[in-house]
């Protein structure tokens, strides 16, 4: 086993911290980590916002009430972001357009990589944090407070500081339930029950819902309008 995927195997999602500071020279090592990561064509096409100042990281909370952000000695808003493409484009070619699934899934995925990069960055440093996609269910809100312009909208927050907590390694689904031989394999409603039941067992008396209670609430009801309000107003849908 390597350092890395020790490392990558003890992660855990850390959502309180210490009051400390993360001195900028591992800020920049983490983020220039994370903008080492794949994207498509290389286009890079997210932003990151880097909040400091307990002035915006408090206004953000007020948006959404997760502890984590308030207490974060670098809150770091993800940006899926087409305005450079815009202006890229706009040098060879009178049309430009990125509405639709396409453009979301190139920002959010070259977001997501650059985002997981950043996390293990920080976590290689002793650093802990969580990454905060409820973001997404204040969108445009999050958009005017970053004053984000068109072509860009949140895709999620990494709240990033010195932990002050320690959790277990919360248990995956099995791997042979998520990885296939050749091709997909769908499962039985028993292996769900199965992981509701590891779950349980990890969350002991802190278990509020099952897991896949947890899935019926998110699904069993249609999406939260911010995210596509804000996408429409950005001129991306
Ligand atoms: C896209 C995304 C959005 C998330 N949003 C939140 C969030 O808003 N608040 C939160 O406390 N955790 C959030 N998380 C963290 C997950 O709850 C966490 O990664 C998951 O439960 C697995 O736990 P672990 O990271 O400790 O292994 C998010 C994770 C991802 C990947």
């Amino acid at each position: 086993m390597t350092e890395t995927i020790k490392l990558m195997k003890a992660h855990t999602s850390v959502r309180r911290f210490k009051e400390q500071e993360i001195p900028q020279a591992d800020l920049d090592e983490i983020l220039t980590a994370a903008q080492m990561a794949s994207s498509w064509k290389n286009f890079q096409s997210y932003s990151v916002i880097l909040v400091r100042s307990q002035e915006k990281k408090d206004a953000l909370y007020e948006l959404v009430p997760q502890e984590a952000i308030r207490q974060s000695a670098a809150f770091l808003l993800f940006v899926g972001d087409l305005n450079r493409a815009e202006k890229g484009a706009s040098l060879h070619t009178d049309t430009f357009q990125p509405q639709g699934v396409e453009g979301l899934l190139i920002t959010s995925v070259d977001a997501a990589l650059a985002g997981q990069n950043t996390l293990l960055a920080a976590e290689s440093l002793g650093y802990g944090g969580v990454i905060i996609g409820l973001v997404r269910y204040k969108s445009e809100e999050v958009a005017a407070l970053f004053n984000l312009p068109d072509y860009t909208y949140p895709v999620f927050g990494i709240a990033l500081g010195v932990p002050n907590q320690q959790h277990d390694v919360k248990p995956r689904l099995p791997l042979n339930q998520v990885v296939f031989e050749e091709e997909y394999q769908e499962q039985p409603v028993e292996a769900i029950l199965d992981y509701d039941q590891v779950q349980a067992d990890y969350a002991g008396a802190r278990a509020t819902t099952s897991w896949s209670q947890r899935l019926a609430e998110q699904f069993g009801q249609a999406e939260p309008s911010s995210t596509r309000k804000n996408l429409e107003q950005k001129k991306l849908f």
